[in-house]
């Protein structure tokens, strides 16, 4: 039977020379993978009280949202700089390659509401720890962190100490 990590697909000096990139399409793109993947993410979560699933742009919306579905929570979007209509808080960020910045809704998370983050990868925790910061700003709390996949040696799970972190595959 095959694992989560063998449908993901490992494209070397992508986006730019010296990242292995880790494409989570091939884990989608197959009914199996994706059922794993989003099974694999569900259970560990599944014994915490929480009321939202916040995913992060893009891909995070990819696992986030099905995740939701499936347990009956709502989904709330963190989206890159200028995407959100509403009012938004922003916060900046360092990546692997590159800086960004990342907002939500002011009203889409409430004071004292438990957060579930979802994302496809942990790299250098950089988005995750902004996402983070936004929830907190807006008076939630982060209860778990899950990713589909670390790449363990750029330790994000340094940046996440105190909070809760998941995730399924493990490369270094
Ligand atoms: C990727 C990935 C994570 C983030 C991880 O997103 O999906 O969100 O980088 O890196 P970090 O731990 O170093 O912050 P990206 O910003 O490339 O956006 P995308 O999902 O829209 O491709
Ligand atoms: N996001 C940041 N680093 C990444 C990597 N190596 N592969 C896929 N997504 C990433």
């Amino acid at each position: 039977m095959r694992k989560v990590e063998d449908y993901i697909r490992s494209i070397p000096d992508f986006p730019e020379p010296g990242i292995i990139f880790r494409d989570i399409t091939t884990v989608m793109q197959d009914s199996d993978g994706f059922k794993l993947a989003i099974d694999s993410m569900e259970d560990t979560i599944k014994d915490l009280d929480f009321d939202v699933i916040a995913g992060l742009e893009s891909r995070g919306f990819m696992f986030g949202t099905p995740i939701a579905y499936n347990m009956g929570k709502p989904f709330v979007p963190i989206r890159k700089k200028g995407k959100l209509p509403c009012e938004t808080i922003s916060e900046e960020y360092s990546l692997e390659y590159g800086t960004a910045e990342i907002e939500i809704h002011t009203d889409a998370i409430k004071k004292g509401q438990k957060v579930v983050i979802v994302d496809d990868l942990i790299a250098t925790g950089g988005t995750v720890e902004a996402a983070i910061k936004l929830i907190e700003r807006l008076g939630g709390e982060v209860v778990a962190c899950v990713f589909l996949t670390e790449l363990v040696d750029l330790k994000g799970r340094d940046v996440l100490e105190g909070y809760r972190v998941e995730s399924i595959v493990k490369f270094d």
